[in-house]
């Protein structure tokens, strides 16, 4: 057993805290938030992470779990502590790292005895140095400590199962003595372990973190390719998949990446190249692709709606920015629904545990119920968050309360061939093979009662027929 601080009780801290008190530690949380650290001594968790809650209590109950405000409480037995603060992005898109900067003071102030600092958060490549020296300034007196970085890999709505699972375990340090105390510490999760130098370890964060954000943007790029060429961008991404060199994984086309983590990084990472003189195009590149992700489902909407959104009702299904969690930062959901208000569309949204967050953040946001509610007269369901219980939801039901049976689908959830056998007027991103006059064919078949689209007579959408399709699609940049 080990003596842990963990300071931050975000997610980052709170996961890979009691993952390390349920392996037996002894784990104290410090936040500065006095309001946090009192929910949680009621055993309220703040987040939504799925068996956190729990896993939390059952700890806490065996005495292997505290909170506090106070670092000289949480520090005086600590043979480590966990920075694990938030690293938001600054004006710039640099990451400001006051919260850091908090907790290393905070430490160096209250340690009483040597002790391991071990960086979480994900900080620019040179903060470990830049963290002991505040430390070393801070402190009143001489007191020996170590700066280990320890990037984390795990994913929220999976955080616990990715903490205790690690693809690697990576950690940097001047002094490789005390990343192999911290190796020790992860020694139960049978993981591969890699020490190197503090910068590299915290290089291996952003350059992973950009990566996966790449295969995102570089499969938007193919399915916005595929479209126009008659392709499918998911059996594109299964054939190249299984090529062990590229693999199956974040090759999932949709509306994009969001959330806390690859947009912060992204441009965290081109800001820390440009001001040491780099050109990361390739960063600017996956940057702007996700951009035109989202453009893409306001975009193929208006298309959709005689090339207006004013006065249309729009369903959005999901505002999480990925499902699972109750997180909207960056959230695609997010961000379209706010293009498709300024457009005069009276948007209506339904999630199923992200909906107090996102009123918060957006307040004029009107909600329903469930799917069906939200279903209710809409002139078009845009899916954003794929949520489980969106996948097998009554679709016959969901058409007879729609307005009209428009489904676009910004997450590849349905299969093409069930919507159009629903008489559903459906767009995926990246299936070119759907033929609007066939669909809007057998949609007026059986609908006699839809009102046909203006844009559809003679079988062409507004856009086509003005042949301007590339200046519309740019005028959220106005936005
Ligand atoms: C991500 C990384 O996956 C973690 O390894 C990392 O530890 C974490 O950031 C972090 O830096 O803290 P997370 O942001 O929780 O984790 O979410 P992901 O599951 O990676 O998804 C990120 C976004 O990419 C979501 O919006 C998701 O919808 C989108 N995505 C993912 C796609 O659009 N397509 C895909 O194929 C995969």
């Amino acid at each position: 057993m080990k003596n842990i601080a963990v300071a931050g009780t975000g997610y980052v801290g709170l996961s890979m805290g009691t993952c390390f008190a349920d392996m037996g530690n002894k784990v104290t949380f410090i936040d500065i938030d006095e309001s946090k650290i009192a929910r949680l001594l009621k055993g309220e968790v703040p987040i939504y992470e799925p068996g956190l809650s729990e896993l939390i209590l059952r700890n806490a109950k065996a005495g292997r779990l505290h909170f506090t405000t106070n670092y000289a409480e949480a520090l005086a037995d600590a043979e480590f502590v966990f920075i694990c603060v938030g690293t938001p992005s600054g004006v710039d898109g640099e990451a400001d790292l006051r919260y850091v900067r908090m907790a290393a003071e905070s430490i160096a102030l209250n340690m009483s005895h040597p002790l391991i600092i071990i960086n979480k958060s994900t900080v620019p490549v040179g903060t470990g140095d830049w963290v002991a020296d505040i430390v070393h300034r801070s402190q009143p007196q001489h007191m020996d400590f170590d700066v280990v970085s320890c990037p984390e890999f795990t994913r929220e709505g999976s955080a616990l199962y990715d903490f205790m699972n690690p693809d690697r375990v990576v950690l940097g340090s001047h002094n490789p003595d005390a990343a192999e105390k911290v190796a020790q510490l992860h020694l139960p999760l049978r993981a591969r372990i890699i020490i190197t130098d503090l910068r590299t370890a915290e290089m291996i964060k952003y350059a992973s973190n950009a990566f996966l954000a790449t295969k995102i943007s570089f499969i938007n790029e193919i399915a916005a390719i595929c479209e126009k060429l008659g392709a499918d961008v998911n059996e594109v991404a299964v054939g190249m998949g299984y090529d062990k060199r590229i693999g199956p994984q974040f090759l999932n086309a949709g509306l994009g990446y969001g959330g806390s983590c690859f947009p912060k990084d992204v441009k965290a990472l081109e800001h820390m190249a440009l001001v040491h003189g780099s050109h990361p195009s390739l960063l600017r590149a996956v940057m702007d692709i996700n951009r035109d992700a989202r453009r893409w489902a306001v975009f193929t909407l208006r298309k959709l709606l005689e090339g207006k959104l004013d006065q249309k009702r729009i369903g959005i299904m999901g505002l999480a920015f990925k499902p699972n969690t109750d997180d909207i930062r960056e959230s695609p959901a997010m961000d379209i629904a706010r293009m498709l208000q300024n457009e005069g569309a009276h948007v209506v949204a339904y999630d199923p545990v992200a909906m107090p967050t996102a009123l918060r953040d957006n307040p004029t946001l009107n909600m329903a119920e469930d799917t069906y509610d939200l279903a209710k007269d809409v002139d078009a369901l845009l899916v954003c968050t794929e949520w489980n219980e969106f996948k097998q939801v009554d679709l016959a039901r969901l058409k007879q309360s729609m307005a009209r049976p428009i489904v676009v689908d910004g997450r590849n959830m349905y299969d093409v061939d069930v919507m159009q056998k629903f008489g559903f007027i459906y767009r995926a991103v990246g299936k070119g093979n759907l033929s609007e006059e066939e669909e809007y064919a057998s949609t007026t078949a059986q609908n006699g009662h839809y009102s046909v689209p203006s844009s559809y007579q003679n079988g062409k959408s507004s856009t086509e027929t003005n042949g301007s399709e590339q200046p519309e699609a740019l005028q959220e940049d106005a936005g």
